[in-house]
């Protein structure tokens, strides 16, 4: 028939294609189109600048139309702003299987204003997959003069159905990861390693993404381990080992006053160590429409955590700009079940909410936490809800 005639013609054509563009491992069919950055001129030298390479390899990948893959052989490549740009022509998903390890130039002025280090944009279907970021933030961490904006380490904006897995990244100059605009992302097995005292270096940030899945990784930064700004829905956090660093934090939130909420969000099965923060929201305390609402967290040890539990509203950092000193976020239904472990101090769990919108429908199921040998205190603030089970401290509701 023709349609099969037809189709039988197309596979022809792409291994025709893929054959003369793959790369000497390309022998199987599922390899097909493989784009190897090194027969693009990328070199594995650690030094010279490979970004134009990768984007030619990317180009080509992108405009493969049987399923792409970019391929980063073992090895140390310098790139610098690497923006990789869809749409793809290939209906299929297109994966970046990284063996080697990226690294940013010594000196953080060669990354411009730009604010990424490799910046992934509206792609429909993206797999990425293994490899090391390495940022080298140090030196722009020491920055304290005529600083250009910090540069994330890898971004992902308008990406559909993402996957990221096994990929670790390093000293990041500011955020790690950032997700934004995405819709259904699993990030998985990521390992994200900044020190305690390095700033703003937060592990993974997500905003305005919904249907997000970040699990089965270890985040060690001097920032929050995962942050939540406005906009995200249907999160799932779970398998995390977090600390040091601040916690996973929904917030930011009332930057302005016009902003999307927080809904549907899960976080499970998590442990902190050494964390400023554990479970916190977080608010600036001005005018702003947004909300928090449907919060669960469950099954969450703390071992040594400055605030396990903590809901602040009243963030305003030197005073300024917050004119009634109260948030306008709405938080409600925010449930804490099954969370055990120490505080490093006496206040484990505190809810400081907005006078002008109470927090409400707050749940403390079986919740234990301890500090030293005299006992942590609760602390409430315009808090409403209710308590179950064993909860020590004695919740203040
Ligand atoms: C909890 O997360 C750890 C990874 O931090 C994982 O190894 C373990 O299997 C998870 N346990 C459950 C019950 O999901
Ligand atoms: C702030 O307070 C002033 C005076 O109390 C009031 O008129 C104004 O509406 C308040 N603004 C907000 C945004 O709540």
């Amino acid at each position: 028939m023709a349609s099969n005639k037809l189709i039988f013609f197309l596979v022809l054509f792409t291994i025709s294609i893929a054959s003369s563009a793959s790369t000497t491992s390309s022998t199987t069919a599922n390899k097909l189109s493989s784009f190897n950055v090194v027969k693009f001129g990328a070199k594995a030298d650690g030094k010279t600048d490979s970004t134009g390479a990768f984007l030619k390899a990317w180009a080509a990948a992108c405009n493969s139309l049987s399923p792409p893959r970019l391929y980063v052989p073992r090895g140390t490549y310098l790139i610098k702003r690497l923006e990789l740009r869809g749409p793809c022509k290939s209906t299929s998903r297109t994966t970046v299987q990284i063996d080697g390890t990226l690294v940013a130039p010594s000196d953080y002025h060669q990354l411009g204003n730009s604010g990424n280090l490799l910046l992934f944009v509206k792609i429909s279907g993206l797999s990425v997959i293994g490899g090391t970021i390495d940022a080298r933030g140090a030196a722009y961490w020491g920055c304290t003069r005529n600083c250009p904006p910090g540069a994330r380490s890898i971004t992902f904006n308008s990406v559909r159905n993402l996957v990221v897995s096994g990929l670790m990244l390093i000293n990041s100059q500011v955020s790690h990861m950032v997700i934004s605009g995405c819709t259904n992302a699993v990030v998985s097995r990521v390992k994200i390693i900044a020190p305690d005292q390095s700033p703003n270096t937060d592990g993974i940030h997500i905003q305005t993404s919904t249907g997000v899945t970040i699990k089965d990784s270890v985040i060690r930064t001097g920032d929050d381990c995962i942050s939540i700004g406005p906009g995200t829905k249907k999160l799932l956090i779970q398998g995390i080992s977090c600390g040091p660093g601040h916690g996973i934090s929904i917030g930011s939130l009332a930057r302005d006053v016009k902003e999307e909420g927080v809904e549907d969000v899960t976080v499970k099965n998590v442990s902190f160590s050494g964390s400023d923060n554990g479970l916190r929201i977080k608010s600036w305390a001005r005018p702003s429409n947004g909300y928090v609402r449907g919060v669960t967290y469950h099954d969450i040890t703390m071992n040594n955590v400055k605030n396990p539990i903590i809901i602040d509203q009243r963030y305003c950092p030197e005073g300024r700009g917050c004119p009634n000193q109260s948030s306008g976020i709405k938080i409600s239904q925010v449930t804490y079940r099954n969370i055990r472990g120490t505080s490093a101090t006496p206040v484990a769990v505190n809810f400081q909410c907005s006078a002008t919108n109470p927090c409400i429908g707050i749940r403390l199921q079986n919740v234990k936490l301890g500090y030293s040998n005299s006992g942590a205190k609760s602390s409430c603030v315009h808090a409403h809800g209710t308590s179950s089970g064993v909860v020590a401290p004695a919740s203040c509701f």
